[in-house]
């Protein structure tokens, strides 16, 4: 089962660093110069991100799309309008050509990400569309790593890629002039159980034991001391936010009114 799913109720008391991201990325999108009528939000989860842009952009058709029927329907009981589909960004359900935007934030690395699943993103946008997004990287959860290597082990992390293999991704399939920055948020929590809470209870869940060890009590209580900064008196637990965007070319026609891409039509 989707882990969301299971967090679809609470994940948005919680989720305060998730909005922080998704405002960064919408000032982002108020800085790129770009024309919007058709957007599609991918990992939409309970929806904050495609209100947001609903209320910035009244006139633009937002669909909203996730693989978690949860977050959809808490999405949808606030928002009875708001044009949902369950569906995955691995395999996105849409005809190709549909959008002049995709936004995602937070979710690629939950999905299995190499050029391809870049390519399918780019097959769904126009000429000219535009993906934004923001993605977990490699320092995210960094506090963890302070652990000894044998409990560290034991801990479930997603796939955190660096930066520079976004880059990477975005420019093997179909997308130029790729921009890719980091920024990192930490946050500081009172007591560790309001640490672990607020990852748990946004669908994240790290001393998951069911593929790896249990971790016992005597281990949880290293982790806990280990997280501990003496210096702010808090447990801190940071956030390595990579932000991405990228075009998909311009593309006319040629005689035989096959589409060409205008690097050919230059040479
Ligand atoms: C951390 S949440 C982010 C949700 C929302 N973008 C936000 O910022 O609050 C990640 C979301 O990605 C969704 N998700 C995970 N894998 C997905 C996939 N392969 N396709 C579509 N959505 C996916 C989850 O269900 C979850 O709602």
């Amino acid at each position: 089962m989707n882990p969301f799913s299971k967090k679809a109720t609470t994940y948005d008391t919680h989720s305060f660093i998730q909005k922080e991201v998704n405002n960064r990325l919408l000032n982002r999108l108020d800085l790129i110069k770009h024309d919007k009528s058709n957007i599609l939000e991918i990992g939409s989860g309970t929806g904050k991100l495609s209100q947001d842009l609903e209320q910035k952009y009244p006139d633009v058709n937002v669909i909203s799309m996730d693989l978690s029927h949860e977050m959809s329907q808490v999405h949808k009981k606030k928002n009875y309008n708001a044009k949902c589909i369950v569906g995955d960004a691995e395999n996105p359900p849409f005809q190709l050509s549909t959008f002049d935007t995709l936004l995602s934030s937070l979710t690629l690395h939950w999905c299995n990400i190499d050029s391809n699943l870049f390519l399918k993103f780019s097959n769904l946008l126009i000429p000219n569309g535009l993906l934004l997004f923001s993605v977990a990287g490699p320092d995210t959860f960094k506090e963890f790593k302070k652990c000894p290597p044998d409990i560290y082990e034991k801990l479930r992390f997603n796939r955190y890629l660096d930066m520079h293999h976004y880059g990477d991704f975005l420019l093997h399939s179909d997308f130029k002039d790729p921009v890719v920055d980091n920024e990192q948020i930490t946050v500081e929590f009172s007591t560790f159980s309001k640490l672990m809470k607020s990852i748990r209870l946004t669908g994240t869940n790290i001393t998951d034991s069911t593929n790896r060890a249990h971790i016992s009590k005597a281990e949880y209580n290293i982790i806990k001391s280990c997280l501990y900064n003496d210096a702010s008196s808090s447990f801190e637990l940071t956030y390595d936010i990579i932000f991405g965007y990228a075009l998909k070319p311009a593309k006319t026609l040629n005689k035989s009114g096959k589409l060409i891409k205008i690097k050919e039509i230059k040479k």
